[in-house]
């Protein structure tokens, strides 16, 4: 079968059986290219809540899957990558929370959406990248934080908002690496540009990167709109690389140029144009949650989303 074989089987296929393609931006290029939605974390989650579509195809990492059946229980929730992992979600577990909140129990538990079920059903609130700010600062002064499991996301919310925060010890593997220095000289390398940096980067807190006047702190979202938005010509983008793709077709006439040609998430190109096909012929790989555990995790996603 040629690509446009399967491009067209797939259109055919998602109108038979009603169904929507959900698609992050660090997956693959043609994978981006047949979604119905294309998103980051927040703005997939809020489509999966709102969409009539019988089945959801999620390509994306596990926990993203995961979460779109949470809150959409009556939907046919299909992942075409069934292993499809993130580090951040594996790093904590439901009875680290559990264990955690035992010894604060004044504490309130933030959790990154990038979690799975169990974490969350032991969350008070979620967040994401995007919205990550607005929920701390929307919490009681007087409660101390346990914020889980991004290091440098947290380590920024709190720099940011002065915040008594716990931070639990957990990185992403391909944002972790980009650090200040890595910053710093691609800035130097081009002085025209500005730099958009995801949160989850190590250099989050790191003073020289938060006071530059060309650095910028986005989820992946925040960095589509920037660019979009901004007068300037060229931007470096401190964030999976995948992303360049949406940035280059928004703003054909601007230039994007990857912090690092490593910052890739292998897990996320796990999803595939073949997989996608398959997961929706078959109907195969369905994440459901049980009902118990769903209702549990879906509190903290309900309070996130009320925040907005
Ligand atoms: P956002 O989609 O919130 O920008 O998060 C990035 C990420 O790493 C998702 O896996
Ligand atoms: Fe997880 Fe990082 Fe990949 Fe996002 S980019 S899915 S946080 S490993």
């Amino acid at each position: 079968m040629t690509q446009t074989d399967i491009i067209n089987r797939i259109k055919q296929l998602k109108a038979e059986k009603n169904a929507i393609i959900l698609a992050h931006y660090y997956t693959r290029p043609e994978v981006q290219d047949v979604a119905d939605y294309l998103g980051d974390s927040l703005g997939l989650s809020r489509e999966a809540g709102k969409t009539d579509a019988r089945i959801i195809v999620f390509c994306g990492v596990h926990f993203m899957a995961e979460t779109a059946s949470i809150i959409s229980p009556d939907k046919k929730v299909l992942i075409p990558a069934l292993h499809a992992g993130c580090s951040l979600a594996e790093g904590v577990t439901g009875y680290d929370l559990k264990c955690w909140k035992e010894k604060n129990p004044d504490g309130l538990i933030v959790s990154y959406v990038n979690t799975t079920a169990e974490v969350k059903a032991y969350t008070d609130y979620c967040c994401t990248s995007s919205n990550a700010l607005k929920v701390v600062e929307s919490l009681p002064k007087d409660k101390k934080i346990l914020f889980v499991p991004d290091k440098n996301l947290g380590n920024y919310i709190r720099k940011v908002t002065g915040r008594e925060m716990e931070i639990w010890d957990g990185n992403c593997c391909v944002h972790n690496p980009i650090d200040a220095e890595m910053i710093l000289a691609k800035l130097e390398e081009y002085p025209e540009a500005d730099v958009l940096i995801h949160p989850e980067s190590s250099c989050s807190h790191d003073d020289r990167v938060l006071h530059h006047p060309r650095a910028f702190m986005y989820s992946t979202a925040g960095i589509i709109k920037h660019a979009a938005t901004s007068p300037k010509r060229q931007f470096i983008i401190a964030t999976e690389l995948e992303t360049i793709h949406e940035l280059q077709k928004q703003n054909p006439g601007k230039e994007f140029i990857p912090i690092h040609p490593k910052a890739y998430c292998g897990q996320m190109k796990k999803v595939t144009l073949e997989g996608v096909l398959e997961a929706l012929e078959k109907e195969q790989h369905e994440v459901r949650v049980p009902e118990d555990l769903r209702r549990r995790a879906l509190l903290p996603i309900q309070r996130m989303m009320e925040i907005g």
